[in-house]
């Protein structure tokens, strides 16, 4: 919620150390504004961020999930970035599946040099996020781990 009483969204951000992380340090070295809903976690590479975390962060209450790693080519574990794409896009088919909408988790590719492609970046998914409006469909049952689609209300 924001100051103003208006609902804003929550997101959480997986940047890869070498080249997103520093993008959206330079996004902030340069002054760059965009918008503040966004929480990073630094990973040392898109390829070691696994579906769970997102799958949890949903369940903990997180409205969208951006995951941005180097550009295909540069990944700088050589293929990181490719298995983080095929990972992703099975996690795309399940979060269809449970009726989860599709914009909720977002990947994109930012280099260091690209702060203001970050910028856009985070501008874009908040906006599309702030459209969904909050997320409810994935919900914490009894059963620790175990996830469950719900209804929006
Ligand atoms: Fe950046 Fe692998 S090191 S995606």
């Amino acid at each position: 919620m924001a100051e103003s009483g208006k609902w804003e969204p929550k997101i959480l951000a997986f940047l890869c150390n070498w080249c997103s992380y520093a993008g959206a340090d330079l996004a902030g070295t340069s002054r760059i504004q965009y918008p503040p809903n966004v929480r990073i976690i630094r990973v040392p590479c898109s390829g070691r961020v696994s579906p769970f975390f997102i799958l949890s962060s949903l369940q903990k209450g997180v409205d969208g999930v951006l995951v941005s790693g180097c550009h295909p080519g540069e990944c700088h574990y050589l293929t990181g970035n490719y298995s983080a794409r095929r990972k992703f896009a099975l996690l795309k088919s399940l979060l269809e599946f449970a009726g989860v909408e599709e914009s909720r988790v977002q990947f994109s590719w930012v280099s260091a040099s690209e702060g203001a492609r970050f910028a856009k970046l985070i501008e874009k998914v908040t906006a599309e996020i702030r459209e969904l409006g909050p997320s409810k469909r994935l919900v914490k049952t009894p059963h620790q781990g175990v996830f469950h689609a719900t209804a929006n209300k």
